[in-house]
């Protein structure tokens, strides 16, 4: 549903995302392109913006749907920013629109990742 409204003028690949918050609340996203190449922003990544407006910080599943000949994984950036709002264990979903899923988390899509413990001094 959402994916028909992403706006991909220049790769023609639609992207939905929605996610479950810890509210139980559902926030979708879509892919949004832009003519200059690295300012589209992600399905994820958008729906991510529509949790956090909404007033949700902490995410409990993540899908992602894409019309591709396997389920379409999160960016490596996405990978971060989901990494900011879920524990490592939280389900990520993905889909193709043939029906296709495969299952993982946070923890397998960015092991290793930087957060802000590494930040904290003694
Ligand atoms: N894209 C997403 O929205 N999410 C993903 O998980 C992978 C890639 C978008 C970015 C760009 O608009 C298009 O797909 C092609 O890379």
């Amino acid at each position: 549903m959402v994916r028909e409204n992403a706006y991909v003028p220049y790769s023609g690949f639609k992207v939905g995302a929605a996610i479950r918050s810890a509210s139980g609340a559902i926030h979708v996203g879509c892919n949004v392109e832009n003519a200059a190449y690295p300012e589209g922003t992600c399905a994820e990544a958008g729906a991510i913006a529509a949790m956090v407006a909404a007033g949700d910080l902490r995410i409990a599943e993540v899908a992602v749907i894409a019309d591709s000949p396997h389920p379409v994984p999160p960016c490596g950036g996405c990978r971060q920013k989901l990494a900011e709002f879920g524990d490592p264990d939280v389900p990520v979903v993905m889909y193709n629109t043939q029906g296709e899923m495969l299952r993982t988390t946070i923890r397998d899509l960015l092991p290793g990742g930087f957060s802000v413990d590494y930040m904290l001094r003694s």
